[in-house]
This record gives structure tokens, sequence and C-alpha cells, in this order.
């Protein structure tokens, strides 16, 4: 529209000052025209009048001169006519104009002493009127009298706006035809190629190709467009080339690394893009709270730590929650935007929610409804029903996200997470083509406690509409099977571990997440130097150092790990002044009243328990409440002798294999809660029940005093796990899962 404008506006205004200054030099011309008339018809008239008034007043006939006054009474336009004696004295007046002798006239004085004829324009009340005064002289030069005709001007006002109104509708009719006109050839010469240009790129994108035409534009934009064609014709081998290649490639028995994650996605998805929907986003733009300056930050959370490192292997959109302050200042028209911001390997499409919609779908149903039904660590789940009702129309709004980026052929739609049980649904409705996977982050619970939630039925339902559904652990699959099998009309296929509901089939598998972490990656000079300023500032020489790196979530067990640490120290107190603490901990779902209660408890206890064993500078826990970075926590890792993972049910725990991942000396031991999917494959770590306070701790002194041996070959064979179970090979099982689904996969 600006455009449009800008194209039209300089002409509107060049036809408009053009008529306008016409329309002023008419105007003007005709009035002068209409004066000129009017100023010749009083003269004559006055000029005619003269030989009967002069020839009345030399014979002082009074009745001859009303009479002749009289005579105007009846005149179109006229308004009127007067006779004066030689003193100025009116003798007779038009009675229609009567009124006129009451007016002050100087200029009757000045014709008599000028014995000259005079004519002007007079205000007569509201009117304006055009008075001819001629003096009337005897014989003898003598001044007898003077007749004055006086002449109503309104009429040639009103001819004057009518012929305004003329030319102003001359200009509006203008105006219409010049835009209509522009409009028009904007149309022909602009809009429409384009339009065709943007159709023919639509399906490109969405691998149409059937429905490509050859463009037959000429001139400059024909050029353009052919140009575009050469590039999409380029890029379309290529795609085809890369997938062949790729092909060939994935059949070699090698590790996983991220080219062969890459060829595998070339070669199964073929030109399609990879599309992920999660909640959360991968990368966040937050404002600083003093400055205002937007950064762009990757939020704690095992989606993020999972997921990121897989597109940015093999590309593809990324559709999920724009939930920073600052992230509508980096997107484009459609909500996206390359990402990593400095390096950008895949797009990042941003769904924005309104408060209303993020209490309720996220805060609410979310996270105080299934975050601690699949849980089960005794904090009650609240079910709302305006949770619930919010929580479809977000699934909605994602759905509708979604459908707009599928492409024609072969679509594949990998969702993260219980924040969407609802999406396979929603997004098979419009295109039941999609072959879509849903990966559970979370523990799913036995049926007894899944049947409290009074939603099941849909939620079950929505999810029997994925073609794929995994979780981290072959118990959760187990769960989930029984689940479906108790509380839903359908049937459970034991040997393909599938659901078969109605025409379709959803297969559950285990999938164990793990990270692409800093296996390989040598510790670098600046994480040395990090590493040692860390241990000056918080004093941390010839301590042994244990860490914890978490959420602050309840499913955690942060408290349960302090009480440890505490009781360690009082039942062996030769560990006072040696051993210390660190809690690296997001604040996590604050709006929540259960995640803020649990702030203020940490806060109180680690205050209680450091001041319990206060004594000279050594405090056992030191307590860092704010959000670290992957970069910030890494030299905190490579610090820490131990790691504690203490949660008290989690479906994985990324930290742990983070840890892990981090020890290229293969030194530190890991401390690991049994309730943990992570305490399946790690079976190296030591292993804990982080409700036993007592067994807790002693397995804290267990850890501490482990012979370097032994740490070393458990710290091993940890590390080729999570090497040969990187979450290269994770994507790869699901997509080649996913795919073997698709009878029209490439
Ligand atoms: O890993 C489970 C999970 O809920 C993820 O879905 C999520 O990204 C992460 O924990 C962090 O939680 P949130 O995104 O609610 O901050």
């Amino acid at each position: 529209m600006k455009r449009i404008l800008l194209f039209i506006l300089p002409i509107l205004i060049i036809v408009s000052a053009a008529l306008t200054i016409f329309g002023i030099i008419q105007v003007k011309y005709e009035e002068d025209k209409l004066m000129d008339d009017l100023k010749r018809k009083a003269k004559t008239v006055a000029e005619s009048v003269e030989l009967s008034a002069r020839y009345a007043l030399i014979n002082n006939d009074l009745k001859s001169i009303k009479r002749l006054a009289e005579s105007f009474q009846k005149r179109e336009r006229m308004q009127g006519c007067v006779v004066y004696d030689k003193e100025g004295a009116i003798l007779a007046i038009t009675e229609r104009i009567s009124g006129w002798g009451q007016k002050d006239k100087p200029y009757v004085k000045d014709s008599f002493n000028a014995r000259a004829a005079r004519g002007g324009i007079e205000k007569f009340g509201d009117y304006s009127v055009y008075s001819y005064i001629l003096p009337i002289l005897g014989d003898d030069e003598s001044l007898l009298g003077a007749v004055e005709v006086v002449y109503d001007t309104s009429y040639l006002f009103t001819t004057l706006a009518v012929l305004w109104k003329r030319i102003s509708i001359t200009l509006i009719i203008l105006i219409v035809s010049i835009i209509g006109i522009a409009l028009l050839i904007q149309r022909q010469i602009f809009i429409l190629p384009v339009r065709r240009l943007t159709q023919w790129f639509t399906h490109f994108q969405k691998g149409e190709l059937e429905k490509l035409r050859p463009f037959e534009e000429k001139g400059e934009f024909g050029k353009l467009v052919s140009e575009v064609e050469q590039v999409a014709l380029g890029l379309r081998v290529a795609r085809k080339a890369v997938s062949e290649k790729a092909h060939a490639r994935i059949q070699k028995e090698e590790a996983w690394t991220e080219d062969k994650l890459r060829d595998l996605i070339h070669a199964k998805l073929g030109e399609n893009t990879f599309i992920v929907v999660s909640n959360r986003e991968p990368y966040m733009h937050v404002s600083n709270d003093i400055s205002g300056t937007p950064k762009c930050v990757r939020p704690a959370s095992g989606v993020v730590t999972a997921i990121d490192p897989i597109l940015r292997a093999c590309g593809g959109t990324w559709i999920a929650h724009g939930s920073g302050d600052a992230d509508r200042k980096f997107i484009n028209s459609k909500n996206k935007l390359g990402v990593p911001p400095e390096d950008n390997r895949y797009i990042l499409k941003r769904v924005w929610l309104n408060k209303e919609e993020e209490d309720g779908y996220y805060y609410g149903f979310s996270n105080e409804g299934l975050w601690p039904l699949c849980h089960v660590t005794h904090t009650r789940p609240i079910f709302r029903e305006t949770d619930w009702q919010m929580y479809k129309e977000v699934n909605q709004k994602f759905a509708n996200s979604v459908l707009e980026e599928l492409p024609a052929k072969n679509p594949f739609v990998f969702i993260q997470d219980y924040h969407f049980t609802l999406l396979a649904k929603m997004i098979k409705e419009k295109r039941p083509d999609v072959t879509i996977a849903l990966f559970w982050h979370i523990p799913w619970p036995n049926p007894e406690v899944f049947a409290i939630c009074p939603y099941q039925h849909e939620i079950l339902d929505g999810m029997l509409s994925c073609d794929l559904i995994g979780f981290h652990v072959q118990v959760h699959c187990n769960n989930f099977l029984d689940t479906a099998n108790r509380l839903i009309e359908c049937r459970v296929d034991t040997e393909k571990f599938s659901v078969i509901r109605g025409s379709r089939e959803t297969f559950v598998r285990s999938f164990p997440i793990s990270v692409d972490g800093y296996a390989n990656v040598k510790t670098t000079k600046a994480e040395t130097e990090k590493i040692e300023s860390i241990r000056h500032e918080l004093q941390l020489q010839d301590k042994i150092v244990a860490v914890g790196v978490d959420r602050i979530d309840y499913t955690k067990g942060i408290v349960e790990r302090i009480l440890a640490i505490d009781r360690f120290l009082e039942k062996y107190p030769q560990y006072k002044d040696k051993f210390v603490f660190i809690q690296l901990a997001a604040p996590s779902r604050t709006h929540i009243k259960r995640y803020h209660d649990l702030i203020g408890e940490i806060d109180e206890l680690v205050e209680k328990k450091n001041w319990k064993y206060s004594d000279g500078i050594w405090r056992p826990i030191i307590y860092l409440k704010r959000y670290f970075s992957p970069e910030e926590v890494k030299p905190y890792y490579l610090l820490a002798d131990i790691c504690i993972v203490s949660s008290l049910h989690d479906g994985m725990n990324l930290v742990a294999k983070e840890y892990v991942s981090s020890r290229s000396d293969s030194s530190g031991a890991l401390m690991l809660s049994r309730f943990t999917g992570a305490a399946r494959e790690l079976t190296d770590a030591v292993q804990i029940n982080p409700y036993s306070i007592e067994e807790f701790a002693d397995a804290i002194k267990f850890t501490v005093e482990m012979p370097v041996e032994e740490r070393l070959r458990r710290m091993q064979n940890m590390r080729k796990i999570v090497a040969e179970n990187n979450i290269y090979r994770w994507a790869g099982n699901i997509i080649t899962e996913l795919t073997a689904l698709n009878k029209n996969q490439p």
C-alpha cells in the first residue's frame, strides 16, 4: 500500500495543484467579467434616468421624481434608485430599498463636490450591493441633484460558487480516475507477476513440482524470474544429489556423528524439511533488567539440550512458543529467524501466546496438571476446566502454525512433550498424510495414577493419532500400553508394541535420549583459566567439590540433597572444612505457587545448614541461584570431583550425561538417583535413593572415598555408553523408525 501511495501521491499533488491554480484564474476572470457587466449596466441605467430626473428637478416636480423611483420597484435583481436634491437630501427612494435612505453615505458629498459620477461596492445590511451615483447638472453647470442606482451583487457570488463547484467535481473525477488507472497499471505490471512468482515459490517450497509452470514474463521482471528459476533448479538438483550420496553413506557401519545423522535425514526425508514442535524455544531473546539491551540465551531445558544439536546438524524448522520479552524484535514477517544467531543452521518459528493462554496452557494444565501427574513425587496435580480449555486452544494454535509449514508430499513432524498431547490429532484432521512422532520427555505413570486425570480419554485419543510415541525407558512404554489398554477403547499388540485404535496403529518405543555433550572436546585455555578463577573466588583449593545443576523444581530432589549433605557432615565430621557442595540453580515456572514456595524453602534450608556449620570461612553449601548458560556450566562440571543428581523422579536427566561427557580425562564420579531414566544406562554411577537421607549420606561418603582406579573404571564405562548412545543415535533411531512407517518415503 505504501509503495502504491508513493507512486500515486506525486501525480495527485501535481494534478490537484494545477487544477486549483487554473480554478483560481478562471474564477477571478469570471468575477472581473461579471463586475464589469454590472458597472456598465449601472452606468447605463443611471444615465438613462438622468434626463427625466433633470427635467423633474428643474421643475421641482416631486411627483415625477417619486414615480421615477417607484418604476424600479419591479425590476429583477436591481434593488432600486434614489434621487437627491442639490443638498444631498433624498427626494425619492424605491420602496424596497427604503432602508438605504438611513445609511450614512459619505461618497454622496464627494461625488457632489467633484461633480463626477462614482461607483463602488457598499454594505447594505447583510448584503453587498453596487452603488452608482451620477450628479445632475443644470445648463449652467450648477448642481441640481443626483441620481443613484443600487444593484444587488449576490447573484455574482452565486455564479462564482457554481463555478467553483464545477471545478471541484472535475478535480475529484480526475483524482479517482488517476488512482484507478494507477492501481490497474500497478496490478498488471507488478502485483500479478509477483503473485505468480510467490505461488511458484510456494509450490517449490512444498515440493509440488508438477504444479511448477514455466514463466513467460518479459523485460526486467522476466530476467529476475529466470534468475530465480535457475537458483531453484540448482537447489533441487543439489538436494537430490545430497540425498543420493547420503543414502550410500548411511549404509556404512560407523559411530553416530552429526554428519551421519545429516546423511540419514537427507536420505530418509529427501527434499522435505524436518519439522520439530516444542513449547520451549531453543533461543530466546530477553532484555537486560537494567540496560534493556536484548540478548540471546539458551533456556535451561532438557528438550533444548537434546534437540538443538540435531537441528544444527540437519537443518529444518523448529516451531516453539516465543516467550522472551524481546523475541518480537528478531523475527521476519513470518515470525521466523535463523538460529543459532551467529551461524544460522536452521529456522526457528515463534508462536505467540497471550498471558491468558500462557497461564492456562503452560502454567496451569501442563505444569500444575500433567507435570505432577506424570512425576509421582507426591505433589498433587491440579486440573481446572479453564486451563484445559486454554490447553486445547493453544494446541490448535500450534496445529495451525505447523499446517502452514507442511510440504506437499511426505511431511514429517516431530512433537516434543506433554504440552502437545492433542496436536497430532489436530494436524491429521487437516492433513491425514503427515507422519507424526511424539517424544514424551517425562515419565509416564501407571494406569491407576493416570486415571485420576479428568481428561484422560481426550489425551489418549489425541496421542494415539501419532504414528510413533517415544519414551526414555521401557517401563514408561509399558505403563503407556497398560494405560491405553485399560482406559480407552483400543487393542494393544504386545508383539509389535503398538496400539490399534480404529484404523490407526501407533507404535510405542523406548529411545533413551542423550547429549552431544562435550565429548572429544579438549578443555580450552579459557576454560582452564575460568576453573582457576572459580576455585579462587569460591575458596575451593584443597576441597572435595561436589556439584548439582538443576532447574529449581520439586522433582529434582534439591531439598533431599541438602539434607543428605547435612547428614553426611553430621555423621562423618572428618569432612568438615574439606567438602564443598555447589548448587547451580535456575529459577523455573516461578508463577506457580509450588515452585515459588520451593525457592523460599531452599533459600531457608541452605542458610540454616551453612549457619549450623559456620566456623571460619568454610561454608559447606554454595548456592548460586540464577540461570547458567551451557558455556558457564561446563567449568563447574570440570572442577567438580562429584556430580550429584538426586531427582525424585525424572524421565532421563541429561545433567548426568553432560557431566560424564565433559570428563574427557575420565576423572570424577557420578551419584545418580535410581528414579531417573539415566540410572538404567549409567549403571556405573553410585545409585541412590534420594528419599532415604541416611543411605544418601552414606553414598556421599562412599563416593568421596572411592579409590581412584575404581572411579576411573566407572567413568570410562559411562563415557563409552554416552559416546555410543549419543543424541545423534537417538535422533537417527527415531527417524529410521518413523520413516519406516511411511510408505511414501523416498
Ligand atoms: O524435560 C522436560 C521439560 O519439561 C521440557 O519439556 C522442558 O523444556 C524442560 O523440562 C524445562 O521446563 P520448562 O520448559 O517448563 O522451563
